[in-house]
């Protein structure tokens, strides 16, 4: 079973307690949602390949090391996905952008995929997909399930917060995806939102409620 890194950085926590708090407004959750996101993507990118190179310092030639190429995707999905792509594309400027399109039917809870847009050589990339609230799970196991038809290298799934069956979704469907996330809550309520959360964070990010 793939590992779940739960992101206990002081400075994740601190920002996540704000992130909660119902009196945060649109700008600062928006901001908060990009910098959580790229704490999260500097552990999520730790096993990066590096390659020794020569540099010459004014003093000597120094032996030393630089990122050896590896290509990445990160894949936010629509539409809450979308607040971390800031944050992690400042850690990762080479990186491409995919974009998967879900949404919850309000009834079954399922996950419904409208949109996809890939880059054209996603079977070269290794894939982070990126969205702020792993909930039941249901949109994070199609998400991955598109890019592993598509053929991404390898997929890595990346939350702000989860749920304990959202995780538990993923490790049954997809035991080899490792889940990056900043903070694991009690559990989901009966709309399927996860408690306690921080509400709907698409609508948080975006100022549309
Ligand atoms: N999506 C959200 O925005 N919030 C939740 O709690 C669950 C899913």
């Amino acid at each position: 079973m793939a590992e779940l890194h739960i992101i206990d950085h002081p400075l994740v926590q601190h920002k996540v307690s704000l992130l909660r708090d119902k009196t945060t407004g649109t700008k600062e959750f928006r901001e908060l949602v990009s910098e959580i996101a790229m704490f999260i993507c500097y552990e999520a990118t730790r096993d990066l390949p590096l390659k020794e190179i020569e540099i010459e310092t004014p003093l000597a030639v120094a032996k030393t090391k630089i990122i050896s190429g590896r290509k990445l995707a990160f894949v936010p999905i629509l539409r809450a996905g979308l607040g971390m792509v800031d944050g992690v594309t400042k850690l990762v400027p080479a990186a491409k952008i995919g974009h998967i399109g879900l949404f919850r039917d309000p009834d079954t809870k399922a996950s419904v995929h409208y949109y996809s847009k890939l880059p054209e050589d996603i079977a070269e990339r290794d894939a982070i997909i990126v969205d702020p609230m792993l909930a039941t799970g249901n949109s994070a196991v199609s998400a991955i399930n598109i890019l592993k038809e598509k053929g991404a290298k390898s997929v890595k799934f990346m939350c702000i917060i989860c749920s304990p069956e959202g995780v538990a979704a993923i490790q049954a469907a997809h035991p080899d995806v490792e889940i990056y996330t900043g903070a694991m809550d009690q559990g989901l309520n009966e709309d399927k939102y996860i408690v306690p959360g921080v509400g709907d964070a698409g609508d948080r990010i975006f100022g549309t409620k």
